[in-house]
């Protein structure tokens, strides 16, 4: 396979090539080194899992990776989160959510502790070595912002870092009041490679170019991008007299009239904080012609939806889907290899690409 590098200097870097997009291996790889290794967002626990002994199946990476996992609120452990595929023949353990006191498997009975733990198994008394280890329920890890919740199956990314550094500055919301609102969700299904539509999110530069609402409720000189291990920052600016946020003092931006926080969490997940409240959007790879973008409002202050940066956020998706959809083409061309990044402006493409060509070199 080709080997892709993107200079650590901005200034001399090249952009991922046409290549990186056009390839099934590379696609494929980027499953196993990328996916795999992340964590993934599934929604907030008040919504997830609303009462005691609750259970709800989820597949890691819907429509890709699709490992299967369950999470429960447990009376005594709090919430646990396993493998939903049995010990025994592999069938699924829970189908449906809803209230289970036990976890069974429904196909020949094997049961575990709600730790985990392997407790019965009908007719195989006479097995010789058994239970082994590998008969226990698999535990994956979980993390939350707030009552966001985080899982990781195989997570090789310092989540807590992640968060903290989140937390910095919008750790002054009280994220347990946003409410998840149905009627300003929905998913799009874009005819583009899943990383093409993360670079466009990754930089402000187009918003002049291509958002003209957004662009006259920014600031566009004054936006600004902080990077930071797996994630990085974009902080809009209002441009006058549109919702700002309300900072206490000693906020690292007091004074400042913000109008959005736009974290990008490596590597599919953007955590858009308005001051009506946040919006999530989750990128998932269908293949790498097409993906699904998953849009998730959790509103706190209704009366400031319809002004500032967040109140047309269905009309920027439009416009982010043209011209990601354009560039997909675009790459398909075999005029065009690669590109360069403006060091100015386009720091949080450069640090993702970096990123990419990293795990795909097999490092971790
Ligand atoms: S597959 Fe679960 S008990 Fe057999
Ligand atoms: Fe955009």
């Amino acid at each position: 396979m080709e080997n892709f590098h993107v200079d650590e200097d901005i200034k001399k870097a090249e952009t991922l090539p046409a290549t990186f997009y056009r390839s099934d291996e590379v696609f494929e790889l980027l499953k196993e080194r990328v996916f795999k290794s992340s964590y993934q967002w599934f929604g907030s626990l008040d919504d997830l899992l609303p009462q005691e002994s609750y259970v709800k199946p989820l597949l890691f990476v819907e429509g890709h990776l699709e490992e299967p996992f369950f999470i429960r609120k447990d009376a005594k452990l709090g919430l646990t989160c396993f493998s939903n595929v049995c010990t025994h023949r592999g069938n699924l353990i829970f189908h449906h959510e809803g209230v289970s006191k036990r976890i069974a498997c429904g196909y020949h009975g094997r049961t575990w502790k709600t730790d985990g733990e392997f407790k019965l198994m009908p007719e195989f008394k006479d097995v010789e070595g058994f239970p082994r280890s590998c008969d226990h329920l698999k535990s994956f890890q979980t993390a939350q912002l707030g009552p966001q919740l985080f899982v990781g199956i195989e997570p090789n990314i310092d989540i807590e870092n992640v968060l903290s550094k989140m937390n910095e500055r919008i750790g002054f919301l009280p994220l347990n009041e946003f409410k998840f609102d149905p009627s300003q969700s929905k998913d799009y299904l874009v005819n583009c490679h899943w990383a093409l539509y993360c670079d466009n999110y990754l930089e402000g530069f187009h918003i002049p170019f291509v958002h003209e609402d957004l662009n006259a409720a920014l600031d566009y000189g004054s936006y600004t991008t902080e990077l930071f291990e797996k994630g990085s920052l974009q902080i809009g600016y209002s441009s006058g007299g549109e919702e700002v946020f309300d900072l206490p003092s000693g906020h690292p931006d007091e004074g400042k009239a913000v109008a959005a926080y736009y974290y990008w969490l490596f590597p599919n997940m953007m955590f858009n904080f308005y001051p009506w409240g946040l919006s999530v959007n989750v990128v998932r790879p269908i293949s790498k012609n097409k993906t699904r973008v998953l849009f998730r409002s959790y509103v706190w202050d209704e009366s400031k939806l319809s002004a500032g940066a967040g109140a047309v956020l269905d009309k920027v998706e439009r416009e982010d889907e043209f011209v990601v959809e354009g560039v997909q083409k675009g790459l398909q061309s075999h005029t065009y290899k690669t590109g360069r990044f403006s060091p100015t402006r386009e720091q949080g493409v450069h640090h993702f690409h970096r990123a990419l060509a990293y795990c795909l070199k097999g490092s971790r």
